[in-house]
């Protein structure tokens, strides 16, 4: 495992459960372990467990079974604000009849500081996300992006060296979303501060974390880098939960090392793909291929098999074309090709060939 040792590790989780009703598990067996430093994002569907996840984390709900260590120390016993965690949540959760440098001031007071090194650390925090121009409002008289700039520099204020974030810009329009998804990204590195952050967005949790804990039904699913999520994921959740995926199902008639051929469901015929969740011959798998790992009329080798494609539709997106095939009877396989000079485009009723590198094509569970 590319995991970090927890007996070093910044935050870990280890064997965590928890239940709400004394029943049904929500988190069902949490291993996590980071580094310092780490920006590391939960990704997953609504109801996976995410938040569950760090509220324990922040002590605002106490695990059911298992350990949760920040810097080597147990905090199951230790109470919400004397962890020393910053949090930021989806609704900006500011006060709404304190201006701007009094939220600042807030968790400060609550740290017993002097007015001189409030006003001090309340300047810095708010020049990180550049609002020292906004101070004496009051949240009302902010837009959603400033007042959730505010509620950062609030996490970040008291200069936490662990700081939650859950959702934070789920609330936002799309252009401030990146924006500030670049700025928190940023800041963490520049002050060094260990970041979970919980998202149900794939592209946000791709572009701005260091790993990624794909989360479902209570488990991680797949704990790794963005690139490696994408390249190798390690099931069929991941694969589809994580950017546009084709899938085809079969049965594996040949595997050795590193290589099998799957024999299609929909039509028969034979394909390569790297053996992921299939042990023998005769298992049921799901094969998933990224759309821009397909090849037309490929020339891939003598020992490579092709499937035969029909065009259902192609649609010139600019800088891509989709094309949309049917590949052993379904509708719903994509091609992605870039807009080249020299690149086919294709008419609905043309018969082609397709193929792709055996490693492009994972077998997965079925
Ligand atoms: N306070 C609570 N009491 C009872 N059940 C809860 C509570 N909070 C969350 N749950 C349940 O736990 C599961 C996980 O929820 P949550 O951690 O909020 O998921 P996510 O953040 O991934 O959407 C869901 O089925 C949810 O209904
Ligand atoms: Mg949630």
């Amino acid at each position: 495992m590319a995991d970090t040792d927890t007996k070093d590790a910044f935050v870990a989780f280890e064997r965590v459960q928890k239940s709400y009703d004394g029943e049904n598990l929500v988190v069902k067996d949490l291993n996590l372990s980071m580094p310092k430093g780490e920006f590391l994002t939960m990704l997953g569907p609504s109801g996976s467990g995410k938040t569950t996840c760090l509220m324990m984390l922040a002590g605002f709900e106490t695990a059911t079974h298992g350990d949760i260590r920040l810097d080597g120390k147990s905090i199951n016993n230790i109470p919400p604000h004397k962890r020393g965690i910053g949090m930021v949540f989806q609704n900006y959760a500011l006060f709404p009849h304190m201006t701007v440098a009094e939220n600042l001031s807030f968790p400060l007071e609550v740290r017993g500081m002097n007015k001189s090194t409030r006003e001090q650390k309340i300047e810095r925090a708010l020049g990180m996300v550049q609002m020292n121009a906004f101070a004496g409002r009051r949240p009302a008289q902010l837009s959603g992006g400033q007042q959730q700039r505010i509620a950062l520099a609030r996490a970040l204020v008291f200069e936490p060296e662990l700081v939650l974030m859950d959702e934070p810009l789920g609330a936002l329009d799309k252009q401030l979303r990146e924006s500030l998804q670049f700025e928190i990204t940023n800041l963490a590195h520049e002050l060094g501060i260990t970041v979970v952050y919980v998202t149900h967005d794939q592209t946000e949790a791709l572009t701005m974390s260091d790993r990624v804990a794909v989360f479902d039904d209570g488990r991680i699913q797949q704990l790794a880098p963005p690139d490696e999520l994408y390249e190798q994921p390690q099931n069929s959740f991941v694969a589809q939960f994580i950017g546009e995926n084709n899938t085809l199902q079969g049965t594996v008639t040949k595997l050795s090392g590193k290589r099998c051929v799957v024999k299609l469901d929909g039509s028969g015929e034979e394909i390569d793909a790297v053996p992921v969740n299939v042990n023998a011959v005769g298992d049921k798998t799901t094969l998933s291929i990224r759309p821009e790992r397909v090849e037309f009329n490929p020339n891939l080798g003598p020992e490579s098999h092709t499937l035969n494609a029909e065009v259902l539709e192609f649609i010139y997106m600019g800088d891509v074309f989709r094309t949309r095939l049917r590949v052993a009877g379904k509708d719903d396989f994509v091609v992605k090709t870039r807009n080249r000079a020299d690149q086919v485009r294709l008419t609905p009723g043309e018969k082609v060939k397709i193929g792709w590198l055996p490693e492009d094509c994972r077998a997965l569970d079925a």
